[in-house]
């Protein structure tokens, strides 16, 4: 097939965002945070109350993490040692879903299976050891409403998880209660946080001056430390759930994806931004651009090895991108869609930094001073995916300016499960 080349411009030329467009959304992302902390229900940030702080890196003792939240469940036995050191004793993982076998993130599955699931993994984690009293930190990846540091109620799921009977449930309560099915009533769940709060957590046990955690993987997030977290409230970290904001302008492709998706007018951001997403809308405009309908089932994966295919007649994009279609493409297409991919990614690199540099106005003003600080980020897409962080760094550039030599991003890589024992340690 022939690529053209106009209609390839006009596909891509949807995905593009003006500095001037860009540094309004950041602005916008301001706005609401102001509202959301306010209570204001005209924002489109949930601004969620973690009831947690921040370490101070003297945190020690032996403590079981659970980090729920996307495709792998892992639980682990971690030692903290303080002074930002730690050990992890023992650490297990599975998928929540292996095809074929089982779907825990399926409307076939109930609340019940799904913690089953991870009480089995928490009690290989603990080698069996139904004697030793252990708290257990737990990172829950959703939107939760947080009364306090153990009480967190699912609002809705995200990322197209569909399991039935956890919406509205105290997950620690619900976590318990497998445990004690699982005769390992000896391990306590005391502390819950989203995992947002964990990457903070961790990084800035090894790290001062980080007040910022963000996941950018399977679904997108931000959290920071609030001073004013509200009347005769001590500072606190609020989980913003970032990916729920649309003070954004979609494009043809972001719509069609929304309306096609489990929870349609929600977590618009998170859908122009995270993994669960990109590949989605790689496939929608692909559509477009050969003029067959479909989304093709691209992964954010996909995109990835199709992009860095840097061989001369780019045989994995066009194998990738043949498979999927069920089209024939030449070396030059291979390149065009490279090209498309290329777009889809800086698009949302731009507007995870977007949301960094929203957040650095709310703390330092969008005048005022900014400090040396770093932003945990963890996250697949941040780590794995070509071109995401040179595309965030610059976008931070265009907002920041040369105040962007100011904050340094550093990788908070698996961070879930150090934050969720630091969380119960805190306790
Ligand atoms: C959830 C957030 C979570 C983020 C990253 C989103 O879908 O709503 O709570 O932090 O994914 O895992």
């Amino acid at each position: 097939m022939a690529i053209d080349d106009e209609k390839l411009e006009d596909v891509k030329k949807e995905f593009q965002i003006d500095p001037d467009i860009l540094r309004a959304t950041a602005g916008a992302m301001r706005y609401d945070m102001r509202l959301g902390l306010e209570g204001d229900t005209g924002s489109t940030l949930k601004m969620l109350k973690s009831y947690t702080h921040l370490p101070s890196g003297d945190e020690t003792g032996e403590f079981v993490a659970v980090d729920f939240g996307a495709t792998n469940v892992r639980a682990m036995l971690i030692h903290l040692l303080g002074h930002g050191q730690y050990e992890v004793v023992r650490k297990v993982s599975e998928p929540l879903a292996k095809p074929g076998e089982y779907d825990y993130t399926d409307e076939a599955s109930s609340a019940e299976d799904m913690f089953d699931f991870v009480a089995g993994l928490v009690d290989k984690a603990i080698d069996g050891d139904h004697e030793t009293e252990y708290k257990l930190g737990h990172t829950f990846s959703f939107p939760s409403d947080q009364a306090d540091i153990n009480d967190a109620r699912l609002i809705a799921w995200t990322k197209e998880f569909k399991t039935k009977g956890v919406e509205g449930q105290n997950v620690n309560e619900l976590l318990a209660d497998a445990l004690k099915r699982a005769g390992a009533a000896n391990v306590k769940p005391c502390a819950v946080i989203n995992d947002t709060v964990a990457a903070l957590l961790a990084a800035a046990y090894l790290h001062e001056n980080t007040y910022i955690g963000s996941i950018y993987a399977t679904g997108f997030n931000d959290c920071y430390l609030e001073p004013y977290a509200g009347k005769a409230e001590q500072p606190m970290v609020i989980n913003m759930e970032t990916g729920g904001f649309y003070k954004v302008i979609p494009n043809r492709y972001d719509i069609m994806l929304d309306e096609a998706s489990e929870a349609p007018g929600e977590q618009r951001l998170e859908k122009m931004v995270s993994g669960r997403y990109m590949g989605w809308l790689y496939g929608l405009a692909i559509s477009d651009i050969i003029g067959k309908e479909g989304d093709f089932g691209f992964t954010s994966i996909d995109i990835s090895n199709i992009v860095s295919d840097e061989s001369d007649d780019r045989h994995e994009a066009v194998r990738i991108l043949s498979e999927h279609t069920g089209m024939s493409f030449s070396t030059a297409d291979a390149d065009k869609l490279q090209d498309l991919g290329l777009v889809v990614i800086r698009r949302s690199a731009k507007l995870a930094a977007m949301s960094w540099a929203g957040i650095i106005w709310h703390l330092e003003g969008e005048q005022g001073e900014i400090r040396h600080q770093h932003i945990a980020v963890d996250g697949s897409v941040y780590r794995k995916m070509p071109r995401v962080k040179e595309e965030a760094a610059q976008a931070l550039y265009e907002l920041l300016g040369d105040d962007a030599d100011k904050v340094d991003i550093i990788p908070a890589d698996g961070g879930s499960c150090l934050g969720a024992a630091l969380a119960a340690a805190m306790i």
